[in-house]
């Protein structure tokens, strides 16, 4: 028993994204997306920071979200899992080319959206409520191909006509939604989290904060036609968090920790709080960024904003000014952090800090005062299945314990979440990496990088600790 108490109607769960768990990538009628196109291996990187060397799948490439985790038909199964465990959420994204193809069809595909159907009932048979983002990094590849992605301002019609598309359909079955996920991850992996591509380097940062606009109006109708359309339900924001440190209590350093923070605030500040902040208008003039707003969008901002702040938090970040500080960057980290000599690391390279989880909800909440919803954290390890068919992932257990009671804590510091639903509780594709090696999951999957194996889903010793903390509300942690 621990000390920790949470409130009573928590949202306990998991969450997953239909790229990196559905496969079937072709299946019914769904169009070609940009996370289509991001093979394992050396090249998946480049591609993910927008340069892409063919909007095709390429012979020699292994993909593998094409068949992923086969969610697509082997959902009953898996939720029956998540159910075992006492899961009073799924987070799930939709993946819009199941909807539209090509992101511009006159009507949308039935297949498509039978499937969510069938996916949210048998949620809801098992008392699981969906969690559902309207984009977690999907962009069909008609759009990027005739578009330019969200460069262009035809997405942000397009979008609206999507969600408006779900919220119809969805309306008596869905109250927790999300527009974009880690939207401020446009700034790190252009192509991965919004179909970017860049030919040349010059105007790489106009464009792609041309598209962040673009993506911060469309939210923003997203956000008014799901109050117009369910009216019960709740629309939030997605960030991917994790404050940064300054090295040194050097001002320069400081500071410069400030203004990384800024560079992720920044969408959540339009988004929750309505208008663009005045340090980003500076910061648009400094790099002689001209950003196309129509006469509308002012109001569209303003009087659309989140209910919620969904984020996700795997690891805090830190920062120097220091030429020789910042020769020590950790690996595998997309923010570019350099190395906290008091924290460890995990066998990616990402910074392991429970407190920095603590720091970061506190952070957002004393900025936005709105419920906090995390929707994403967790360990990727390296599992491995004994013979007698186990698997001991303490470690895994070790990192979730630290960070729950970290949360439990910001919750005695006053601030507001609503529900916590770990990454990947059960094994899926990683998003960075495209490996099946680096797993987050409560339930194994058997599948290997290559994409051999049974698919056999067994449960891991986390399985029955999770099961116990949600059992308990958070008590036996
Ligand atoms: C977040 C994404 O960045 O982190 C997920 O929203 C992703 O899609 C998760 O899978 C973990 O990252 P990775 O690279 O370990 O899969």
């Amino acid at each position: 028993m621990s000390n920790y108490t949470f409130p009573k109607d928590f949202l306990w769960g998991g969450a997953i994204a239909a790229n990196q768990s559905e496969g079937a990538y072709l299946e019914d009628g769904k169009g070609l997306t940009n996370v289509d196109l991001l093979p394992t291996g050396d090249k998946r990187r480049d591609i993910m920071k927008g340069y892409v060397p063919s909007l095709k799948p390429l012979k020699d490439e292994f993909y593998p979200s094409h068949e992923a985790i086969d969610f697509y038909h082997r959902y009953k199964e898996d939720i029956a899992l998540f159910a075992e465990m006492g899961f009073k959420v799924l987070r799930v994204s939709i993946a819009w080319s199941r909807i539209f193809p090509t992101g511009e069809d006159e009507t949308p595909n039935e297949a498509g959206l039978k499937f969510y159907d069938d996916l949210f009932d048998e949620l809801l048979k098992n008392s699981i409520q969906p969690v559902v983002t309207l984009a977690h990094f999907d962009v069909p590849v008609n759009l990027i191909e005739k578009y330019g992605s969200w460069r262009s301002r035809e997405l942000v019609y397009l979008f609206e006509r999507y969600a408006k598309t779900v919220f119809s359909r969805y309306k008596d079955k869905v109250k927790y939604w999300m527009t974009f996920n880690e939207i401020n991850m446009l700034l790190h992996l252009p192509f991965l989290a919004a179909g970017l591509i860049f030919k040349e380097e010059g105007n790489k940062k106009q464009i792609q904060y041309q598209a962040a606009h673009h993506q911060l109006v469309a939210s923003a109708l997203a956000v008014k036609t799901c109050h117009e359309i369910i009216p019960d339900a709740k629309i939030g924001c997605m960030l991917a968090a994790g404050t940064f440190y300054p090295y040194t209590c050097n001002p320069e350093d400081v500071f410069h920790a400030l203004e990384k923070d800024r560079e992720s605030y920044f969408f959540i500040d339009v988004q929750s709080r309505g208008k663009y902040p005045g340090y980003a208008k500076r910061f648009f003039k400094d790099h002689h960024l001209n950003i196309e707003m129509k006469p509308e969008d002012e109001e569209i901002l303003k009087n659309h904003t989140v209910d919620f702040i969904g984020f996700s938090y795997y690891s805090s970040r830190t920062t120097s000014t220091d030429p020789e500080v910042i020769k020590n960057m950790t690996s595998g980290n997309v923010f570019g952090s350099v190395s906290n000599p008091y924290l460890e690391k995990s066998e990616w390279g990402w910074t392991i800090d429970p407190k920095g989880f603590r720091i970061t909800a506190n952070q957002l909440y004393d900025r936005y005062q709105k419920p906090l919803f995390v929707v994403e954290n967790g360990l990727g390890a390296v599992d491995e299945v004994t013979e007698d068919g186990k698997i001991n992932d303490d470690y895994r257990i070790d990192y979730l314990k630290q960070h729950i009671a970290e949360m439990a804590e910001a919750i005695q510091d006053g601030v507001e979440i609503i529900g916590y639903t770990s990454w990947g509780p059960i094994d899926i594709v990683s998003a960075s990496t495209g490996e099946m090696k680096k797993r987050y999951g409560y339930i194994y999957v058997d599948r290997d990088n290559k994409g051999k194996g049974t698919l056999k889903r067994i449960k891991k010793k986390s399985f029955y600790w999770y099961k116990s903390v949600i059992e308990s509300n958070g008590e036996n942690l």
